[in-house]
């Protein structure tokens, strides 16, 4: 994670709050930084509530009403998106920036083809383009995410749900982005669906030189996919280092945890139970640090005070003081 030179995205220090109805603010996401390269794809774990999905939408400020973005920065091409107005974001949502949506496999529009939603979804960033023209890059984005071009005139009741997730990707890709957001792309899939998903994300990336979040509660997927790694807790960051580095020398006792969880990477469906316990609650967050109710190296330190990051070796950074460091 040392060479610059490919870095498309740089989020610094970014703090996402959800205000609920009392008006009481709750910190879902606090101090994550992590950049994304072209070409290679990051890996955004961490069990369910740990803020994942409030990450991935603020990069393309698609917060839910009550969210929040506090404080940090989205740097993309020199700029920080957090500056621009709704009008100038626009240019980026979808055309640079585009996203899977966790579910939205689910919600694709009954009663209209595949074929046609996808055209309007191209159509609606294209308004000059002519009928051929649309119908020409749908049959491109059927072919880039392999579905035969005959199938446009089906509904979505005729796919399975790996054809609709593959729908979906296509039509992420209308604009031709050059970060692309999976948020859990293979949950709810069977094994063997997941695997073909999971290699047509990377094909992309390699094809396209796509930056590439994934966004999943998997290490082993992690492990199959991804350059990078960014462990989430309770919305901080756990760990963040590099793929090999993370699974060779992982620092933080929650990805320790997580591995362990994972004996057998080689056979992702023979998998062990989680680590016992839940999550923190964002409304009732404990003072120190927030794995130690769960953690088996706690120390009174770690029931008072909050670790900050602290860099392991250059490129890794794991919040915990157990880590020799500043
Ligand atoms: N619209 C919302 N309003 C209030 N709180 C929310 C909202 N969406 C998510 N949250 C809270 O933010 C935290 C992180 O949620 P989320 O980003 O969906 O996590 P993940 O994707 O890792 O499962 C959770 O505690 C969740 O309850
Ligand atoms: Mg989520």
């Amino acid at each position: 994670m040392s060479d610059r030179s490919d870095v498309v995205m740089q989020v610094n220090h970014l703090h996402i709050d959800y205000v609920n109805p009392e008006q009481v603010r709750l910190h879902a996401v606090e101090d994550v930084s992590f950049q994304l390269r072209s070409g290679k794809m990051l890996g955004l774990v961490g069990e369910s509530g740990c803020g994942k999905t409030t990450l991935a939408l603020a990069l393309m400020r698609l917060l839910p009403a009550a969210g929040r973005i506090v404080g940090g920065e989205v740097i993309f091409h020199g700029r920080d998106l957090l500056d621009l107005s709704e009008r100038e974001m626009e240019r980026v949502r979808w055309q640079e920036i585009a996203i899977v949506f966790q579910g939205a496999m689910n919600a694709l529009n009954p009663v209209m083809t595949v074929g046609r939603q996808i055209a309007e979804a191209i159509r609606a960033h294209n308004p000059l383009f002519t009928a051929e023209q649309t119908r020409q890059r749908v049959a491109e984005l059927f072919d880039l995410v392999g579905i035969a071009p005959e199938r446009a005139d089906q509904y979505p009741f005729q796919f399975s749900g790996g054809m609709r997730q593959r729908v979906m990707i296509a039509m992420s890709l209308a604009c031709s982005p050059s970060i692309l957001v999976a948020d859990e792309p293979t949950t709810a899939l069977d094994v063997m669906i997941q695997a073909q998903i999971l290699e047509l994300l990377e094909a992309l990336r390699d094809r396209l030189g796509l930056a590439v979040v994934l966004v999943t509660h998997d290490l082993g997927v992690v492990a199959e996919l991804c350059d990078d790694v960014l462990v989430m807790y309770g919305g901080v960051t756990a760990e963040y280092a590099s793929v090999d580095r993370l699974y060779n020398h992982p620092a933080h006792p929650y990805t320790r945890s997580l591995l362990a969880a994972f004996p057998n990477l080689a056979n992702l469906a023979d998998r062990l139970s989680s680590i016992p316990g839940y999550p923190p609650r964002l409304d009732d967050l404990p003072p120190g640090c927030r794995f130690a109710p769960r953690c088996p190296q706690a120390f009174e330190r770690c029931w008072q005070e909050q670790p900050h990051l602290r860099q392991v070796e250059r490129g890794h950074a794991a919040s915990c003081f157990l880590v020799e460091g500043a």
